[in-house]
């Protein structure tokens, strides 16, 4: 079928449109003198730009009629000429005003990722005048260094992604310039700047954007943080993007320039995961994935993704499956074919690949589902609480942002052996063990799960069971990561969080960890001015002060709750 603009077009008119379909085209030659003619005929016949998709076969593979002044691409098949980087398609129309190429003909290039754009203008007669045409410049992007894996942003391109051909008239375009030539040095251009084979090792490739309008310095912590999030679910992160705008661009979250220049760099730097530090709305996340062909998640999909990863206790697998079907329902609607094609990965895995065929209703019975096992596992878990309390044990829970050190200290403390790990949310499920302090007093250390900013509503949620274990502290430890230059905020947000679950009127140490990476002035001062006290969680000759300030904070709240009395049974007891 021809595609477009077809209304009112003699039956004649459209026959012959259907006829260029079986034209062919040699490789060699971008178009033919006598394509061009036929199509050029057509178009004067219709009073209508009319273009032609052609593949690197040189067969015609779609038929497109536009009105008077643009024509329209439909959303292409996905790349079916294999493993290059571009399209493997070549557009060629027709301009009936005799105008050169125009920046619509420009952008489908890029976003389309097409071989080659070409525009043919028509002389008084209605006969081919000279053929427009450009391609992309992979060089133009040429990265001098890749970005470091840590997440460093790599040098910055320079130039016009695209280069102009010389316009000429089609029979002369065809004598002179090679296309399939044209098409394999730039196909060779892409590789040799980033070889697929080497890079390819099966995990998320991914450029971070943020797209903000705070201030620098807030978008840069930010964005630190979801180059260390990205890390921990194990993606490599080719380059960061920031850009302040006075106004989020309601569609394309970002001007459609920026985007085409994004898109770009993912296809030097073989991207194929687009991660935004902002919550994007549904119709947002189409509309960059259709416009890019990369997929796109947002910061709580990659939260939820991590999450999901590393949770391994019963519970806390069904609360992550909730929180990422709570997350997915509002979606599902607009799920379509646009994002089928890039199923896997993060936002595809988790709960079930048929995820695009499960509709509302079976999602929620499986969240009901869901809750009524929580409930169960709730259950359990007071029960096992009760337990504990009866054994009259004193509970200290150590709180703090995700990777401050909570695992590690709590190993060190009770030589167990828990999951740290120098990666964000190593652990995710509540963690007991028990630990004797001096003067016999025995107490539980229970860890959690790490705090972080801005924890996505539907985490929070979901994590308030295993939060809820907090309310059984009788005092809480603060783990503070002393080796991070955030851990003033750090701080911040942690105790932010705390007050408002009511925790903060429970006794709390602030304990400064990770002192052995600071000098011991600096260790000093940080302590001091964050009334903390410093250990190394790696070494348990530092633990004398932090146990000391336990063990009487303990006595003193045990005191206090007991009268004194049971507080010696128990010691008693426990010796
Ligand atoms: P979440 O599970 O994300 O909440 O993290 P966490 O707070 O439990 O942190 P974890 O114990 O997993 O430690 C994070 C990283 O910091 C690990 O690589 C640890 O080896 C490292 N680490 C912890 N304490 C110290 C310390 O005192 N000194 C140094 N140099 N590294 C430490």
């Amino acid at each position: 079928t021809v595609h477009g603009n077809t209304g009112g077009l003699k039956s004649g008119l459209l026959r012959g449109l259907e006829r260029l379909y079986r034209r062919r085209c040699p490789p060699e030659a971008l178009v033919t003198n006598d394509l061009a003619r036929e199509m050029a005929r057509l178009a004067a016949a219709c009073n209508r730009q009319v273009g032609v998709l052609i593949d690197r076969g040189g067969s015609v593979e779609l038929v497109l009629v536009g009105d008077h002044k643009s024509i329209l691409i439909p959303v292409l098949p996905q790349v079916r000429s294999g493993r290059g980087r571009l399209k493997g398609l070549r557009c060629i129309h027709i301009h009936l005003a005799g105008e050169p190429l125009t920046q619509d003909d420009l952008s489908d290039l890029l976003f389309l990722r097409l071989d080659c754009m070409a525009a043919i203008t028509v002389d008084a007669e209605g006969l081919p005048r000279q053929v427009h045409a450009a391609h992309l410049v992979p060089s133009s992007l040429a990265i001098d260094k890749p970005a470091p894996e840590d997440g460093g942003p790599a040098a910055k391109p320079a130039g016009k992604p695209w280069r102009l051909i010389e316009p000429q008239h089609p029979a002369e375009i065809q004598r002179r310039v090679d296309f399939r030539e044209l098409v394999a040095a730039l196909e060779g251009e892409f590789a040799r700047l980033r070889p697929l084979a080497e890079v390819d090792k099966g995990r998320d490739r991914a450029i971070l954007i943020s797209v903000t309008t705070a201030s620098k310095r807030l978008a840069q912590e930010s964005m630190d943080e979801l180059v260390e999030l990205a890390r921990s679910d194990d993606v490599v992160v080719l380059d960061t993007v920031i850009q302040q705008r006075r106004r989020i661009h309601p569609r394309w979250i970002m001007g459609k320039g920026k985007l085409g220049e994004i898109m770009l760099r993912a296809l030097v730097l073989n991207a194929n995961l687009l991660i935004f530090d902002q919550e994007l709305n549904p119709s947002q996340i189409r509309s960059i994935t259709d416009h890019t062909e990369l997929r796109v998640i947002d910061r709580t999909q990659l939260i939820l993704d991590i999450f999901a990863r590393r949770a391994r206790s019963r519970e806390g697998r069904l609360q992550i499956e909730m929180a990422q079907l709570k997350y997915m329902l509002p979606r599902l609607t607009l799920r379509d074919d646009a994002l089928s094609r890039l199923t896997g990965g993060i936002g595809g895995r988790g709960p079930g690949e048929t995820k695009l065929e499960i509709d509302r209703r079976r999602i929620n019975d499986r969240l009901a589902k869901l809750a009524r096992r929580l409930r169960q596992v709730a259950d359990e878990r007071h029960r096992r609480r009760q337990r504990r309390r009866k054994k009259g044990l004193p509970v200290l829970s150590l709180v703090g942002y995700t990777n401050a050190g909570k695992s590690t200290l709590l190993n060190s403390l009770t030589k167990s052996d828990i999951t740290a790990e120098d990666k964000l949310f190593a652990t995710l499920d509540p963690t007991s063990r028990r630990l004797r302090f001096p003067r016999d007093i025995e107490v539980i250390v229970t860890d959690t799960v790490g705090f972080i900013r801005n924890l996505p509503a539907e985490l929070l949620q979901a994590f308030r069971a295993t939060l809820e274990e907090l309310y059984e502290a009788d005092v809480l430890v603060h783990v503070i990561d002393g080796a991070s230059p955030r851990c003033r905020d750090q701080v911040r947000v942690v105790e932010e969080l705390l007050a408002d679950m009511d925790l903060d009127r429970l006794p709390m140490i602030r304990v400064l960890n990770k002192v052995d990476l600071l000098g011991a002035g600096q260790a000093a001062r940080l302590a001091r001015e964050l009334e903390a006290v410093p250990v190394c969680a790696l070494d348990r000759a530092t633990f004398g002060p932090f146990i000391e300030r336990a063990a009487a904070l303990v006595e003193e709240k045990w005191r206090a709750v007991s009268g004194g009395g049971q507080s010696a049974a128990v010691l008693e007891d426990t010796a």
